[in-house]
């Protein structure tokens, strides 16, 4: 399979990464990071969920956010909408993707959203319906696609098995994620082979978490076969309430970095980027996450 010549990213900062986040992060800066993300060249970005105040506090000011962004064209606003009541107040904001997010892994599945796998595809397909009956684009998340918090290991017939029924219920393209950042390059893919029995390669985007400093390689690894979609934050920012210890995604300066470095293109401006990450980093007052951000700002202080 030869390595794709342009990369689609998916900046899911101000949702992934902004979500496990302790102290307040008002909506004004959460759009400014949107703002800063779209004028680094990101055509897709992540904003917010549509789930539980009490279960995620910080993701409340949703519609806040989603009507507070001044929509740049030729973008795509996604919102994280587990059920009706988020599809609900999601399409009052009009997001052009909404996604679904289940678990390749029952016990994730309970934490996470409050139900077994069979259970959330039962609360997924109207929503799916109702998504694309309204001319929105729905994608579906695989949360803990090679390992669980709580299971371990995942077997790669698990993610098989949710491929199959986000497939049939309409979902349009699925994230195969490691939400905890344990994969390594050959699980990685046999994740994405399991997956690509429901899902043409165009349809599945990367999602990996870097706890363990591997996902980079786990991105190659899937550029090998073929993947040309990928998931990240801006700064690495992040991490999943409900996967105590996991750290953010892989950051996006890091991914643009490398692929720019293999000849792909991914319309992203690089050093825009490294701004945006330096304002939400300089927000929240922590250092960016990024290897790459990091050498640059030291380069740029020298
Ligand atoms: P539930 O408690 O089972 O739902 O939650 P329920 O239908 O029984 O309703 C209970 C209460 O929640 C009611 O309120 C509802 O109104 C309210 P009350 O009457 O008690 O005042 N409610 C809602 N409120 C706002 N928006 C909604 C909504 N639905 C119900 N949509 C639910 C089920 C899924 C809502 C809950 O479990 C939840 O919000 N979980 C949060 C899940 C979450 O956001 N996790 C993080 C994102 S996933 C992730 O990060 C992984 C990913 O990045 C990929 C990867 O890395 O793996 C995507
Ligand atoms: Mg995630």
């Amino acid at each position: 399979m030869p390595i794709p010549k342009r990369v689609q990213l998916i900046d899911v900062g101000p949702r992934d990464g902004l979500q496990n986040e302790k102290q307040p992060v008002p909506a004004s800066v959460k759009i400014e990071l949107v703002h800063r993300l779209q004028a680094a060249g990101l055509t897709e970005i992540e904003v917010t969920s549509f789930v539980s105040p009490k279960w995620v506090p910080q993701m409340a000011d949703n519609a806040e956010v989603m009507v507070g962004i001044q929509r740049q064209s030729g973008v795509r606003y996604s919102v994280l909408t587990p059920n009706l009541q988020g599809f609900e107040a999601a399409l009052k904001t009009q997001p052009d993707e909404i996604v679904v997010f289940g678990a390749a892994s029952e016990a994730f599945s309970q934490k996470n959203i409050n139900c077994s796998i069979a259970e959330s595809i039962e609360r997924f397909a109207p929503v799916v319906q109702a998504g694309l009956a309204a001319g929105i684009a729905v994608r579906g998340a695989m949360s803990c696609t090679v390992g669980c918090p709580y299971e371990g290991d995942i077997a790669p017939e698990r993610v098989a098995y949710l491929a199959g029924l986000m497939k049939q219920i309409g979902v349009q393209r699925v994230d195969v994620a490691d939400t905890i950042g344990v994969g390594t390059p050959f699980k990685v893919q046999k994740a994405i082979e399991a997956t690509l029995q429901s899902f043409d390669v165009d349809h599945i985007c990367g999602h990996f978490h870097d706890t363990y400093g591997q996902a980079l390689s786990n991105t190659l690894a899937a550029l090998q076969m073929g993947v040309w979609n990928f998931q990240s934050s801006v700064a690495g920012l992040g991490g999943c309430p409900y996967a105590k210890g996991a750290t953010g995604n892989v950051a996006t300066e890091d991914v643009v970095y490398m692929l720019h470095g293999m000849g792909i293109e991914t319309g992203v401006d690089l050093d825009k980027l490294i701004d945006a990450g330096a304002y939400i980093s300089e927000f929240l007052g922590r250092k960016t996450q990024s290897r790459v951000a990091t050498a640059i700002l030291n380069k740029r202080a020298g």
